[in-house]
């Protein structure tokens, strides 16, 4: 296990459709998973996409404790989710401040559909499917789209609320975050 150099916006690795994986319990595949949980816990990330360590699958890891970002977020169980699908549950929108590893320093409100049903596998490939609401729904949606190649500033309808975080603190935009609140 090892942490990888995070692919940053601008690099066309981000922007591809990733393939789906076809063999599970492998240790390619395990070697994949735990290397993108040590690369995201080594940047005090929420989540983190394959494409973002520069591997074309359909592989997301996620994990929410208690972020001092997200004070009121409900915690979000560790998960590895492969192969994964989003059906919208409830089209009504919740706007929040997102950040990502691949876009270092910014932050972009993204208006998300609150509820949402997801499914996919885990490494051994086990099926599993939830419904869930709120930010558990945003962190899917938001490492979902790196699988394929979107990113959340694609997302971000209101310009004036994207930024670089002291500017948008300085204006009020943002609340002040602790110096190492991770950038995910
Ligand atoms: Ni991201």
């Amino acid at each position: 296990m090892s942490t990888k150099p995070i692919v940053r916006i601008g690099d066309p690795l981000l922007l591809r459709k990733c393939r789906p994986v076809e063999e599970f319990n492998t240790p390619e595949l395990h070697a994949l998973v735990n290397d993108m949980w040590a690369t995201m816990h080594a940047l005090h990330a929420a989540g983190i996409a394959a494409p973002q360590i520069g591997v074309d699958l359909r592989v997301v890891v996620f994990f929410v404790n208690k972020n001092p970002r997200y004070p009121t977020a409900e915690p979000v169980p560790e998960t590895v989710l492969i192969n994964p699908t989003v059906e919208i549950l409830d089209p009504t929108t919740d706007s929040l401040f997102e950040g990502c590893l691949s876009v270092p320093g910014l932050r972009g409100e993204v208006a998300r559909p609150k509820k949402i049903r997801y499914t996919g596998y885990d490494a051994m490939g086990n099926f599993f499917e939830r419904t869930v609401t709120d930010f558990h729904a945003r962190v899917v949606q938001h490492e979902v789209d790196h699988l394929d190649g979107v990113l959340f500033p694609m997302r971000v309808k209101d310009f004036s609320r994207f930024g670089f975080i002291p500017e948008l603190e300085a204006a009020g935009i943002i609340p002040k975050v602790s110096k190492d609140d991770p950038d995910d």
